[in-house]
């Protein structure tokens, strides 16, 4: 028995539209990226989207474009990719690592307050596996502190805030393509915003600094820029999904629901707390367990493949041992969420009898016994 963390789901078509597009001949960003860009805009109900080589970058971007960078602070959440921090160092700035609130895996608001100092320019919160931000405090911040708000919502896309979809509430957000993510192309990450000079801005430095209205070939280059284009043979396997991802988040919504009845009496299994208002998009399906190594270790041997939820950044030498890191307060809650979660398969094509082998073999593992 196989059951895998992930599977990429492909609807019908995507096969034909990437071998369309190699027959096309023509490789590089084009018409399908555009198509890609207006499609999730219109599905986010933002003003602009960006396509760019990977949420990494778009990260770096988002903090290029708002002009942060040596002697700025950033502060991020502990618990968290390391593409987070790594954006932030990437444009010399500092990083100052906050504490996330355990059960939601997202950063924690008292310890942003306490860690704000003038020289904080951003705070670049993650919606963690598709769990949404409480936009609600991060505006009453922004308003209190003048803070920039850059959202990593690498994992979020779907997620809702108040009826609102993530992608449209921070000054910029950025999205993942990765392919554990929701919306896979292999590689890749989107932008959003609201701001159409931040937009301009975006897609100029994607193109090596292209000026947009430039027409003449003496004077095309007019900013800065890097060579962060997503080919379209990459937006094409993407855009597939788009024009299902609203059929694709109903069903990731009714596993998780599926999953959360069946471990509902389970004793020692706790779930992640979602914000009031919020829809979660289920990226990735977590609990909270003890002895979570022991259990992964049984049911990754058994053959259901089970990870943990993602890193705590400051015990990872990168950052505590860099004179460019600033680390602010207890880490508890992050130490917590690193030790305890535990991600479930979770993927479109997912069938109810391989999520009750799932749960069996969880159940068994918890116990302490060998899965059957
Ligand atoms: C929170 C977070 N930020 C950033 C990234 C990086 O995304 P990418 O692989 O598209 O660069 C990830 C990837 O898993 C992530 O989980």
């Amino acid at each position: 028995m196989n059951i895998p963390l992930i599977r990429p789901y492909l609807p019908e078509g995507t096969v034909e539209g990437v071998t369309e597009v190699l027959q096309s001949g023509f490789l590089v960003e084009g018409p399908k990226t555009a198509e890609l860009e207006a499609g999730a805009a219109r599905f986010l109900r933002v003003a602009y989207c960006v396509a760019v080589d990977s949420c990494t970058t778009g990260l770096e971007m988002a903090l290029r474009c708002l002009e942060i960078g040596p002697g700025d602070e950033v502060i991020i959440p502990d618990y968290t990719f390391p593409a987070t921090g790594l954006a932030v160092l990437a444009v010399g700035a500092t990083p100052v690592i906050v504490d996330v609130t355990p059960k939601s895996m997202n950063i924690d608001m008292a310890a942003i307050g306490a860690a704000i100092t003038p020289a904080t320019k951003a705070v670049m919160p993650v919606s963690t596996f598709g769990n949404p931000l409480d936009h609600d405090a991060f505006a009453a911040l922004k308003k209190e502190h003048g803070l920039l708000v850059i959202e990593d919502a690498a994992c979020a896309f779907g997620a809702e805030f108040n009826g609102e979809r993530i992608g449209s509430q921070a000054d910029i957000t950025v999205f993942s393509l990765h392919p554990r993510k929701f919306l896979t192309a292999a590689r890749g990450g989107l932008i959003t915003t609201q701001n159409d000079v931040w937009a301009q801005w975006l897609r100029s430095y994607k193109c090596f600094g292209k000026g947009s209205q430039a027409t003449r070939a003496d004077t095309l280059f007019d900013q800065m820029g890097a060579n962060a284009m997503l080919p379209d043979v990459l937006s094409v396997i993407a855009l597939s999904q788009l024009q299902v991802a609203d059929e694709m988040l109903a069903r990731r919504i009714e596993l998780a629901r599926r999953y959360e009845a069946l471990l509902a009496d389970v004793p020692g299994v706790e779930f992640p707390d979602v914000v009031s208002g919020g829809v979660h998009s289920r990226q990735s399906f977590c609990i909270f367990i003890d002895n979570r190594d022991r259990v992964m270790e049984s049911m990754r041997g058994a053959g259901v493949e089970v990870q943990i939820g993602t890193y705590a950044l400051h015990l990872h030498s990168i950052f505590s041992n860099n004179g460019s890191v600033r680390i602010e307060g207890s880490m508890i809650g992050s130490r917590w969420a690193f030790d305890h979660c535990l991600t479930l398969p979770l993927y479109h094509e997912m069938t109810g009898s391989e999520q009750d082998i799932v749960v069996g073999m969880l159940k068994s593992c918890l116990k302490g016994g060998r899965p059957e």
